[in-house]
């Protein structure tokens, strides 16, 4: 009678503490993040907006993010080579898919970068030749964005692999680094989070 006892006492206690490890505010697969404050004032929620922009405006995002049916490569965003298409998923043409060059993980002898999925952003979410603005209004749109919510937008931006493969570019053909988005990797993905607790502000211009 005694032993049950103790034994139901154990498990309850084993049970209230997986109850609380679990509720844990922010815990994600026993990854604790502290949740980001919103900031406290609009020029400080602008100063996000600025930071995250100045990476969502670069070429290694806008590069895959082009208007019209071909990835763009380099520094110089020029049209990729090898007469590459998007194809009808993004994933190239039946005789030249991404997937014949494009690896999970950056070639660093041949040049090809890679990620796991590396295919191009469909059309509506096209970002070259747009304003920063533009890009945010874009992000934020149901129809462009592929029916996301803030927070499912924000998830992507801060833990896509293909978004997080910018701050790991690898080096092109002819073995040169490729250039980083202009912010820190844990800043942008500060700012990103900063951006969206202040409710998502898009200055005018
Ligand atoms: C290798 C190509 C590739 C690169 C590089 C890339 N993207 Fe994308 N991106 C895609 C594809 C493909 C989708 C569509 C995925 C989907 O909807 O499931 C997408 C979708 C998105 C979306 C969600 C849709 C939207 O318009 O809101 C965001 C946000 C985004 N990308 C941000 C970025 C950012 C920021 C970078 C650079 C740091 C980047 N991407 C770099 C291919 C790329
Ligand atoms: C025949 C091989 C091949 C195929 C097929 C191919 N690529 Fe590439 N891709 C490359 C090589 C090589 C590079 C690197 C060129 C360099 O930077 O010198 C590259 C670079 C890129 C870049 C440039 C990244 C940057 O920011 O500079 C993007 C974007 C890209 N490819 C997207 C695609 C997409 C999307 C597809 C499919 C629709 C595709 N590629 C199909 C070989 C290929």
């Amino acid at each position: 009678m005694k032993k049950n006892y103790l034994f139901y006492t154990a498990c309850l206690i084993l049970l209230a503490g997986l109850a609380l490890a679990f509720a844990s505010p922010g815990s994600q697969g026993g990854r604790v993040t502290p949740p980001v404050p919103a900031p406290e004032t609009q020029e400080e929620a602008m100063k996000a907006f600025d930071k995250m922009m100045a990476v969502l405006t670069h070429k290694r995002c806008v590069n895959c993010h082009p208007a019209g049916d071909r990835p763009r490569q380099g520094e110089d965003s020029h049209y990729h080579n090898f007469g590459v298409r998007r194809g009808e998923d993004g994933h190239g043409l039946p005789a030249l898919q991404c997937a014949t060059c494009h690896r999970q993980e950056n070639n660093n002898y041949s040049g090809v970068p890679g990620a796991p999925e590396w295919h191009l952003a469909p059309l509506k979410m096209q970002w070259e030749g747009l304003s920063r603005v533009e890009i945010a209004r874009s992000i934020l749109d149901p129809a462009r964005n592929g029916g996301r919510t803030l927070e499912e937008t924000v998830h992507h931006l801060t833990e896509h692999e293909l978004v997080l493969w910018a701050w790991e570019p690898g080096v092109d053909a002819n073995g040169v680094p490729r250039e980083k988005p202009p912010v820190p990797k844990e800043e942008y993905i500060k700012a990103v989070k900063e951006w969206a607790a202040a409710g998502a502000p898009v200055p005018e211009e």
